[in-house]
């Protein structure tokens, strides 16, 4: 399977575990490699970057780290794979000047029929993230997946507070969809 935007590996490291290979991509060198990452409370403290945490678990010879970016690397990763996912990485501003139909079609087209996609994205909170279609929805995504695909499952929170954490000193107010979809054939939806 592939996990797209892997960061330290809160998804890699138990798919790993659970005997699963895993291709882990994240652009971020510092959640790959670990580094000094500034606190809410503005200290500084090292973290532990996922191939690091991958060789602590013994979990390194199941995953193929790749640090690139998904949406403009010559990726070395070819074939369709049984799950595709990922989590908050839509919204990323390095992402921007891409459509978001790019990066659903990309990973799309890594799954094998009768393989998953699966996404957790943030939904539109503010005005600025409203006029943004990286903050999407489960109805905006759902064109994407009318040939080809089977919508399995969506869902949506109401709007939430989250604490304080690295890149974020403030708390701040989010809104969260998913949506799971089973490949089930190699036709594709057509592309804008
Ligand atoms: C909020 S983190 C989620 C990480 C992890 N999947 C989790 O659930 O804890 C999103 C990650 O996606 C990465 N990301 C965003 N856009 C990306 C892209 N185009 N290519 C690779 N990584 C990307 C970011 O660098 C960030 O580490």
């Amino acid at each position: 399977m592939v996990v797209i935007g892997a960061s330290d590996g809160r998804l890699v490291l138990p798919l790993a575990a659970a005997g699963h290979r895993v291709i882990a991509i994240e652009r971020d060198p510092i959640a790959l490699q670990g580094g000094l990452v500034e606190l809410p409370d503005g200290t500084k403290a090292h973290a532990t970057g996922l191939i690091e945490r991958l060789r602590q678990e013994q979990l390194d010879d199941r995953v193929d780290v790749v640090e690139a970016d998904f949406l403009d690397a010559d990726l070395p990763i070819t074939g369709q794979y049984d799950a595709v996912w990922t989590s908050s990485s839509w919204h990323y501003s390095a992402n921007h000047h891409w459509r978001l139909a790019d990066f659903v079609t990309r990973m799309q087209d890594l799954v094998r029929v009768h393989g998953l996609f699966g996404a957790e994205f943030m939904m539109p909170v503010t005005a600025r993230q409203h006029l943004s279609e990286h903050y999407t929805s489960p109805e905006r995504l759902s064109p994407h997946f009318s040939k080809g695909w089977n919508i399995q499952l969506t869902l949506r929170t109401g709007q939430f507070t989250e604490r304080p954490h690295i890149g974020q000193p403030h708390p701040h107010v989010h809104r969260m969809g998913a949506l799971l979809a089973t490949r089930t054939s190699s036709a594709t939806t057509e592309r804008a």
